[in-house]
């Protein structure tokens, strides 16, 4: 016990002495850590006699409160120090001009997502976001996509080599649809969402990207049937694509966490090289083009969520955000996007102060 007293007080001094926070940090870790030395001595405890431990127990646990508290204080006192240097060397000239103009732009991505965003808010749907590190049972396994599904081969995803303690295999989310799975577990129902955000597959050319931007959408309620979904999704394009004449076409298609499961094409025409949404693909001069995937939210996955299927029904979408501002405004090379080239974001860019709103537009250019 008097090695303990002396080991202490040196401890305890050595703290006073550091001069910064690594020093400090590794003090801390010495006495304190998993294999520090107060942690070994409190580990002896369980070892010893009751009387034993009646005499000690209280004198160790003492000197780990002290010596904590004396690293708390030597922290907070090297932060005090470093910000007084900050203020008194650092300087802000308040009386130099701004810049003329605005240099910086907002990216179309960005500008997208918050177009989706007001245009949603408008139908009474919140934003929400999960993890990009995303574990395999919330990306696949509650979206009615087990082990041995064909459908997860098809997304090319990254996988981490460690598991998480659940012993679920982690990997970079392939898309936004995981989100729909953390609402539901965490909110319960009624829901009604959109999920901006980026996803990754193992993928790369002209129109692919390792990385991308997918927004999902999710309503459950009850007794909602696919004329809702068409609605929604009619009065969304609308009002992204700024045109009345928005015309849809659902075609029967399969994905593993919608039943039935719909793609939803758009009709388009080709005006001065370029595609423009519009009119019916029917049309003479018109095609149609393949946009969304969607569908009504499969049973199975209601029930991978808690909620029972019998009381809650939904739909749900995803959609390429990528694609959508290309589509809207007439990037024809996706890599473009993330290559960062300043030219490229001056001209496809937008202004910090053109915030999209309904009733201004949700569509100003810069
Ligand atoms: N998660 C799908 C994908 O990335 C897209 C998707 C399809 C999302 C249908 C949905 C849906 O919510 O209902 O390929």
């Amino acid at each position: 016990m008097d090695d303990l007293q002396t080991r202490k007080d040196d401890t305890l001094k050595a703290i006073t002495a550091a001069d910064n926070a690594d020093a400090v940090e590794a003090l801390r870790v010495e006495a304190l850590g998993k294999q520090g030395w107060v942690s070994q001595l409190l580990k002896t405890l369980g070892k010893m006699t009751p009387e034993e431990r009646t005499e000690k127990a209280p004198i160790i646990q003492q000197s780990r409160a002290e010596i904590a508290d004396a690293i708390t204080a030597r922290k907070q006192a090297l932060d005090d120090a470093e910000q007084d240097r900050r203020l008194a060397t650092e300087t802000l000239d308040l009386s130099l001009p701004a810049p003329a103009t605005p240099r910086g732009t907002v990216h179309p991505v960005s500008q997208v997502m918050d177009e989706l965003a007001e245009i949603f808010a408008d139908l009474g749907f919140a934003v929400k976001t999960g993890p990009e590190v995303e574990d395999d049972w919330h990306n696949f396994t509650a979206l009615n996509m087990p082990e041995s599904h064909p459908a997860r081969a098809m997304h090319d995803t990254f996988y981490f080599p460690d598991h998480d303690e659940d012993g679920r295999r982690m990997l970079l989310r392939t898309h936004t649809s995981p989100v729909q799975i953390r609402t539901m577990v965490n909110e319960g129902a009624p829901v009604r969402i959109i999920a901006p955000g980026r996803v990754y597959r193992s993928d790369s050319d002209a129109t692919h990207t390792p990385m991308f931007h997918q927004v999902e959408g999710l309503v459950i309620d009850k007794d909602i049937h696919l004329g809702h979904l068409k609605w929604t999704l009619e009065t969304f394009l609308k009002a992204f694509f700024e045109r009345d004449d928005i015309v849809l076409r659902l075609r029967p298609s399969y994905f593993p966490f919608t039943e039935p499961s719909v793609e939803v094409d758009v009709g388009f025409e080709v005006v001065k090289g370029r595609r423009v949404l519009g009119g019916s693909g029917d049309a003479p001069g018109h095609a149609w083009m393949e946009l969304l995937g969607s569908g009504m939210v499969n049973a199975r996955v209601i029930e991978f969520a808690g909620l029972d299927p019998e009381e809650w029904q939904g739909f749900a979408f995803g959609v390429g955000v990528d694609r959508l501002a290309m589509l809207k405004y007439g990037m024809d090379d996706l890599r473009a996007f993330f290559d960062g080239d300043i030219r490229w974001l001056q001209h496809y860019g937008f202004s910090p102060f053109d915030q999209p709103t309904l009733s201004a537009g949700v569509g100003v250019s810069a």
